[in-house]
């Protein structure tokens, strides 16, 4: 293992919303409690651009080294890690919270370069402690967020190449709504997944297939790219998947879920912010079974307006979440390396829109990744940074 230079280049915000530039700053040290390592590929999600250029008003300090969830590989360690090794593949969890916030009232969970969270602490464990992310040769992370993969069953058992991985952080998030600790979609169930054609959205659709979920409705405003989404899934799961329109009519869309017959167990929503005025949910509502589930993992600040009425007589459980927990990080790398949850999907030439990377960029080409992220990120395309 090579050693770790005094130096390093990393992609950094000096004022907030302006634009990064590379520099080269202090490589960190491996004090108690964290990993130094080098990453190897960092992800560029979708609406990236957004957040650094202050569109999506995300609060942050500055300065600060940008970044996403990555792969990275352990070259040191602080004297408390236990199980974790120099030379180590893992997958880093932006998602960090306080290790004196173990109850979670304080709420001090914060997205890594991404967002500082909803309370004082969140915003003090960003600033004072952990605010630097992954678009930077080497960073210094919890080591409680460095998630150890079995190189031997990804790649050689299982033939996956290394960019394949960037799709566990993808289908994550879906699975802290999806999972065993928040909706738990159970095998044989009825889906819907509304929008299913974002970057998050469609990894839920697939997620969903992964876990065993006998139908999988798919809405969205763009049919084109829900037929891809469908035209991606592996042909003998294929006939589980079933694509309607999305209009925000409310009306409109219980009666294309009607249309489809049967009953709907879960209700699975990771609208954007832009869907704020779509009443989609109130259709989920009615269209759910008695005893139905729905679980809501959009990104808006707005107020929702759901029948009361229905929601009572019909038993309906609805769910908020935010990321997943450190058990579900577990679980999802356990099922993808038993190969019971497939990352890929199938992707040619016609359809280009299998869940694989689609572009790589250095840091200097920070602007080109953001715009293809905003393009090609969608319906499983997957950018990625390679400091
Ligand atoms: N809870 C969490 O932990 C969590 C984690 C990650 C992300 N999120 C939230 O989830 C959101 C979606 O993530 P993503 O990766 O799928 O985003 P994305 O790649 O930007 O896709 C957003 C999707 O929403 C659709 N859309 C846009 N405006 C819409 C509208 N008015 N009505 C209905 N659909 C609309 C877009 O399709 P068309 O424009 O083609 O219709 C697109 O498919 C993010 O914006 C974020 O706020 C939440």
């Amino acid at each position: 293992m090579s050693s770790i230079p005094p130096t390093h280049r990393a992609l950094r915000q000096d004022v907030y919303a302006l634009p990064p530039t590379v520099q080269q700053i202090p490589t960190p040290q491996a004090t108690p409690g964290s990993a130094v390592l080098r990453v190897l590929q960092a992800s560029v999600i979708s609406y990236t651009k957004d957040i650094y250029n202050g569109v999506r008003k995300y609060p942050y300090p500055t300065p600060l080294t940008l970044g996403a969830s990555a792969l990275a590989r352990v070259m040191a360690l602080g004297p408390d890690a236990t199980t974790l090794k120099v030379g180590n593949l893992c997958l880093l969890d932006v998602t960090i919270r306080g290790r004196d916030d173990v109850d979670r009232s304080a709420g001090a969970t914060f997205l890594s370069a991404i967002v500082q969270g909803m309370t004082p602490a969140s915003a003090k464990l960003m600033r004072d402690a952990w605010r630097d992310g992954t678009y930077a040769e080497y960073v210094r992370w919890p080591l409680e967020n460095c998630f150890v993969l079995d190189e031997d069953r990804l790649f050689a058992k299982l033939g996956y190449q290394l960019g394949d991985l960037m799709y566990i952080p993808k289908m994550l998030v879906a699975y802290g709504g999806l999972g065993p600790l928040c909706i738990d979609l159970k095998p044989g169930e009825t889906v819907v997944v509304t929008p299913a054609t974002g970057g998050f959205g469609s990894a839920a659709a697939h997620l969903c297939l992964e876990l065993g979920a006998g139908r999988v409705i798919c809405m969205g405003r763009n049919q084109e790219i829900l037929a891809q989404l469908k035209r991606a899934v592996a042909p003998e799961k294929r006939d589980r998947v079933e694509c309607i329109p999305l209009t925000g009519d409310w009306e409109a869309d219980l009666k294309a879920l009607k249309s489809l017959g049967g009953l709907i167990d879960v209700f699975f929503d990771i609208s954007p912010p832009a869907a704020a005025d779509s009443r989609h949910l109130k259709a989920g509502i009615f269209a759910l079974r008695n005893g139905g589930r729905m679980c809501l993992m959009g990104g808006g600040n707005h107020d929702l307006v759901l029948p009361n009425g229905v929601l009572m007589h019909k038993d309906i459980t609805v769910k908020g979440k935010w990321m997943y927990e450190p058990t579900d990080v577990k679980r999802l790398i356990a099922l993808v390396e038993t190969g019971l949850v497939q990352l890929h999907r199938e992707a040619d030439d016609v359809n280009p829109l299998g869940a694989r990377v689609v572009a790589k960029f250095k840091l200097e080409e920070w602007e080109e990744a953001f715009d293809t992220a905003e393009k090609q990120g969608r319906s499983g395309g997957i950018v990625v940074i390679e400091p």
